[in-house]
C-alpha cells in the first residue's frame, strides 16, 4: 500500500522564530491527522536544525527545499545533501518549478541531485508539471512524461521507493487556479502509468504521487479522493498550521 502524504512547502517565508513557532502549532495538531497520513514540512535551509528540534519525537518529517548538485566542496552559498542529512531531515524536494524557472534548473542537474540525496539517505520529492503555455497547447502529457523519463528513469527499481512524486501544474501554484479533480487525476494516472512502462505495474502501484497548486482545505477532499491522489504538496495554506493540519485531515 502506498503512503499517504501531506507535505508543507513552506517556500522563502518565515523567519527562523516564526518558522519554530509554526512548527510548533503543527506538532501541536499532528495528532488531530489519521494514523496512515505522513505529515513533512519542508523548510528553508536556515530553519532546519532548530525545526528539527521541534520536530523531535512527534511523526512529523523533515525536509529540504533543495540540495546542491555536488558532494561538498568550493560551491560557495549552496548546501550539500550531507548538510541537510546532518540536521536530521529525511527529505529534500527537487526541481520545483520555481527552481527550474527561476535557477536554471535541468533535469540533468536533477538526476546528479537526487544520486547525491540517496547517497546521503535522503528521500526525494521530484516536482512534475506543465506551464500555461504547454498546458494551452495540449503538451502537459508530454512535458511531464518527459520531466519523467529524464530524472525518475535514470534510477533502478529499488530506488523508486525512495521517490515522491509531486505533480504541480505552474499555472496553479500560487495563483488560486486549482486543477479540477479530474485534470490532476488524469495526469496522474498518466504519470502511474508511465512508471509502469518501465518499472512495472507493482511498483507502480507503491509510488506516492502528491497533487500541488492552489491546495487548500476546500477543496483537499475531492482531490485527495481521487484514485491516483495520494495527499498535497502545499505552498500558500502550509503557512497556517489550522489549513496544513485541514488539509491532511481531508483523506
Ligand atoms: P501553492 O499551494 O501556494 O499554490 O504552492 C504550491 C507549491 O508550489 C508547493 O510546492
Amino acid at each position: 500500500m502506498r503512503k499517504k502524504i501531506v507535505a508543507g512547502n513552506w517556500k522563502m517565508n518565515t523567519t527562523v522564530p516564526e518558522g519554530v513557532s509554526l512548527a510548533r502549532e503543527v506538532v501541536a495538531k499532528a495528532g488531530e491527522v489519521p494514523s496512515d497520513v505522513k505529515l513533512i514540512v519542508a523548510v528553508p535551509a536556515t530553519h532546519l536544525v532548530s525545526v528539527a528540534a521541534v520536530l523531535e519525537g512527534s511523526a512529523v518529517e523533515l525536509s529540504a527545499e533543495n540540495c546542491a548538485d555536488h558532494e561538498k566542496g568550493a560551491y560557495t552559498g549552496e548546501i550539500s545533501a550531507a548538510m541537510i542529512a546532518s540536521t536530521g531531515a529525511t527529505y529534500t524536494i527537487l526541481g520545483h518549478s520555481e527552481r527550474r524557472q527561476y535557477y536554471g534548473e535541468t533535469d540533468e542537474k536533477l538526476v546528479e541531485k537526487a544520486r547525491i540525496a540517496f547517497a546521503n539517505s535522503l528521500k526525494v520529492i521530484l516536482c512534475v508539471g506543465e506551464n500555461l503555455e504547454e498546458r494551452e497547447a495540449g503538451k502537459h502529457f508530454e512535458v511531464c512524461e518527459s520531466q519523467i523519463e529524464n530524472v525518475l528513469f535514470k534510477f533502478s527499481a529499488e530506488q523508486m521507493k525512495d521517490f515522491v512524486i509531486a505533480y504541480e501544474p505552474v499555472w496553479a501554484i500560487g495563483t488560486g487556479k486549482t486543477a479540477t479533480a479530474a485534470q490532476a487525476e488524469e495526469i496522474h494516472a498518466f504519470i502511474r502509468k508511465t512508471i509502469a512502462g518501465r518499472f512495472g505495474a507493482e511498483i507502480a502501484a507503491d509510488m506516492t504521487i502528491l497533487y500541488g497548486g492552489s491546495c487548500k482545505p476546500s477543496n483537499a477532499p475531492e482531490l485527495f479522493a481521487q484514485e491516483d491522489i495520494d495527499g498535497g504538496l502545499i505552498g500558500g495554506a502550509a503557512l497556517k498550521a489550522d489549513d496544513f493540519i485541514g488539509i491532511a485531515k481531508s483523506f
